[in-house]
């Protein structure tokens, strides 16, 4: 057991990458804290991690606003006892072409997808610098290194987001605090769901540009989130480890 009684919260993990991620960790011996916006979402992961045998709570937060992050932060220190993982998976994709993005929509997607990362990294690292140490990983996607059509807004999100993660590995290494991104490709979830027909479009149009002839499933996702997690990674901070077939490859 690589994650043996680490204490950790899991924004977003209420569907789709976050909870494939949560129930990786438990079967790790992790005791995780369910965070999201669909508390729904958040119980459904926590009851089915509980039926395994392991020890899951869901909380419910909205990551693009301080107090909700904090009262997070709160609610998890309180029921863990400690915190020494923060993955942040929480994010929205709305496919909006450029003309047409409002500021309201663009103001959401950046909320959400970046201001979220600075409030629940900043939150995770003031308690892990007094704690001694901790890991954060935030999970941003292939989209932060190419564009794609109609996602001016989510590309620009994640672009911030890899830049957040070294951004904040500069100043928290010497709190012993190790942060690093998982970029997934496209992946099948609801966020993108390939089977319906927009997501069979998408997929469509994609795949020639997968090496590996497919797209990826939430539990691809969970090997390198374990071993970012984990003491393997010990030495690894301000990496970005793509979890995409090979797409940016080519
Ligand atoms: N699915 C993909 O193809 C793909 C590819 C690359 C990166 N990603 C990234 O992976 C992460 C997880 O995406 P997914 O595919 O699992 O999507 P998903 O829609 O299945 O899950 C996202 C979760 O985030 C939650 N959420 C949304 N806004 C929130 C907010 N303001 N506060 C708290 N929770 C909120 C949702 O309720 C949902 O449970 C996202 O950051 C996404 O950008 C996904």
């Amino acid at each position: 057991m690589r994650l043996k009684s680490r204490k950790c919260i899991i924004t977003g993990a209420g569907s789709g990458i976050g909870r494939a991620i949560a129930k990786g960790y438990a079967r790790e011996g992790a005791t995780v804290v369910i965070a999201d916006a669909s508390l729904r979402g958040a119980e459904e992961t926590a009851t089915s991690i509980r039926a395994e045998g392991f020890i899951a709570e869901a909380i419910t937060v909205d990551v693009r606003f301080r107090d909700q992050v904090e009262h997070m932060m709160f609610c998890a220190l309180e029921r863990l006892g400690g915190l020494d993982i923060m993955v942040c998976a929480a994010g929205i994709s709305p496919v909006t072409h450029f003309l047409d993005i409002s500021e309201e929509e663009w103001d959401r997607v950046i909320d959400t997808n970046l201001k979220g990362l600075f409030l629940c990294g900043q939150a995770a690292a003031r308690h892990m610098k007094t704690a001694g140490g901790g890991v954060i990983i935030n999970v941003t996607s292939q989209l932060s290194e190419v564009a794609q059509p109609k996602c001016t807004h989510y590309v620009a999100s994640k672009g911030g987001a890899k830049m957040i993660t070294k951004g904040m590995v500069v100043d928290l290494a010497q709190y012993n605090i190790r942060i690093n991104s998982l970029a997934p490709g496209l992946t099948n979830t609801p966020m993108n769901p390939l089977d319906t027909p927009e997501g069979m479009a998408e997929y469509v149009k994609v795949m020639p540009h997968i090496p590996m002839g497919r797209v990826g499933q939430p539990e691809d996702m969970v090997g390198a989130a374990v071993f970012l997690a984990s003491d393997e990674s010990s030495y690894v901070t301000g990496a970005t480890v793509l979890v995409d077939g090979g797409y940016l490859a080519l």
